[in-house]
């Protein structure tokens, strides 16, 4: 057991030192941010970048957020607009990512954006990520800390566990607190979601209007899988009551004490379900169920992403 977490670290003054040189050298580090834990390389490194698309065993053809300290910085690669600036103002830091126009200039690996001539840029908040980004001369291309098609881990056991001894180097940062990842709008012609997340569509439309796109249509992320966040169990969406061998996900104050539920929140708060959807699949797949049973998650606000995740690991 000892090997598996002998790679998390407490974050302080040393191991920022230790994770700037690692990032420097080309190597992949495990980061927390506030949507879910990160496996962070320089963007600008194909060595780097190569490492993420091997130790996720992710396709190419899906691209990778680059996160930046703050906006300044994302001008150097990218082409930043008004809608950009006015979410920017009222989102940033925070589980928001933009995809905008690379410039011509840019230093952004090609295979960073799978040849795309967008980028996905995001500002994280979490303080730990943000004290490393402050440091660099170049962004962090960081993927959740998972297997491709698995589920984001919200803590830095969950990054132990999935990648084991293969990294070498985890900054311990606590749970993450929002549990999904982050919102992503293209902001290339008329905004629209392209994943949605804890910052809703009825939100983002305060400050600029956005046009609807129809689920699963083709101008949503190229690396949206139809299956992903996965358990790697079958997971079967809205279900009224289990049997002995399946655990069943409630949600509500309805389903207190029934035996082998598991509650996103007693309370009917969405966000407080959001941030236990992962954490929960987790728990669930530990204690050996085979199946998982959910029951209806009203679908607005946060429940909207909550539904959009359930239904790709029911896929
Ligand atoms: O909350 C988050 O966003 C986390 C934390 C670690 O920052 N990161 C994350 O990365 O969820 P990842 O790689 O698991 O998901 C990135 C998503 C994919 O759906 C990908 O297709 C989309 O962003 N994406 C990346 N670049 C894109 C681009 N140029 N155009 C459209 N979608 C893009
Ligand atoms: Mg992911």
């Amino acid at each position: 057991m000892k090997n598996i977490y002998s790679n998390i670290f407490s974050f302080n003054k040393k191991i920022l030192h230790k994770s700037i040189t690692s990032l420097k050298k080309g190597n992949v580090v495990g980061l927390p941010t506030e949507t879910v834990y990160g496996l962070a390389g320089n963007a600008y490194s194909k060595k780097a970048i190569k490492k993420i698309y091997n130790l996720k065993r992710r396709p190419k053809k899906n691209p990778l957020i680059v996160h930046y300290f703050n906006y300044k910085d994302a001008d150097k690669d990218v082409i930043l607009n008004a809608d950009f600036y006015k979410l920017y103002k009222r989102f940033c830091p925070g589980p928001i990512t933009f995809v905008l126009r690379k410039k011509n200039k840019s230093k952004i690996q090609s295979s960073v954006t799978a040849k795309l001539n967008t980028v996905a840029i995001r500002f994280p908040s979490h303080s730990t990520t943000r004290s490393v980004l402050k440091k660099l001369n170049f962004p962090l291309a960081m993927p959740s800390a998972n297997l491709s098609s698995g589920i984001s881990p919200v803590k830095a056991l969950d990054v132990s566990e999935e990648f084991k001894k293969k990294i070498k180097l985890i900054i311990n940062g606590g749970n993450s607190k929002i549990g999904i990842e982050s919102t992503v709008v293209s902001l290339i012609g008329k905004p629209k979601i392209l994943r949605p997340g804890i910052i809703g569509a009825k939100t983002i439309n305060k400050s600029l209007k956005l046009s609807i796109i129809k689920r699963f249509s083709k101008i949503r992320s190229p690396g949206m899988l139809k299956r992903h966040y996965s358990p790697g169990i079958p997971v079967i969406m809205n279900q009224k009551s289990n049997d002995k061998k399946t655990a069943l996900i409630t949600f509500g104050k309805k389903y207190k004490y029934k035996k082998n539920c598991f509650n996103l929140s007693k309370n009917s708060d969405l966000k407080e379900a959001a941030s236990n959807l992962y954490k929960t699949f987790r728990k669930i797949k530990k204690k050996g169920f085979k199946k998982i049973y959910v029951v209806k998650i009203p679908n607005k606000g946060p429940g909207i992403a909550i539904n959009d995740r359930l239904r790709r690991a029911s896929y």
